[in-house]
């Protein structure tokens, strides 16, 4: 027989090779090491707000003395330097919160 069953072949061959391009990718991204932020106030305005570019770990690095204004800038920073979406009414909130759980009003350092 000439050539049509040789094409045959070479189609069938083809097919499998883009089938087995087509099967999915497993892509295994590294383990989030902080997925939320601390409990506190406001909690689920703070991960909205705060998880979208990156993890909680930043937060968790900065210096547990650091006062309300301290971290209202910070957030300030967040919004006018790296247009982090947060209305300028949430500022506070989040200051205030960032202030009680990983700044210097915690249980831990405030003052009575
Ligand atoms: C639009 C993206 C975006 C959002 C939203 C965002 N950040 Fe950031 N944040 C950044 C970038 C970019 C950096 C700098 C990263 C670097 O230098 O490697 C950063 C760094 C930080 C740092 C490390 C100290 C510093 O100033 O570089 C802290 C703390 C931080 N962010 C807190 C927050 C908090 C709190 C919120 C929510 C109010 C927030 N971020 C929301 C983009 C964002």
């Amino acid at each position: 027989m000439p050539t049509p069953c040789r094409c045959l072949i070479a189609v069938a061959g083809l097919a499998a090779a883009v089938l087995a391009a087509a099967a999915p990718l497993k892509i295994d991204l590294p383990k989030e090491s902080a997925p939320s932020y601390k409990p506190g106030p406001n909690l689920p305005l703070v991960n909205a707000r705060c998880l979208v570019c990156h993890s909680a770990d930043y937060a968790a690095m900065q210096p547990p003395n650091w006062p309300r204004k301290t971290w209202e800038a910070e957030v300030v920073k967040m919004k006018k330097v790296y247009g982090a979406p947060i209305a300028d009414d949430e500022i506070a909130t989040l200051a205030d919160y960032f202030a009680k759980t990983y700044g210097n009003e915690t249980a831990a350092t405030a003052k009575p």
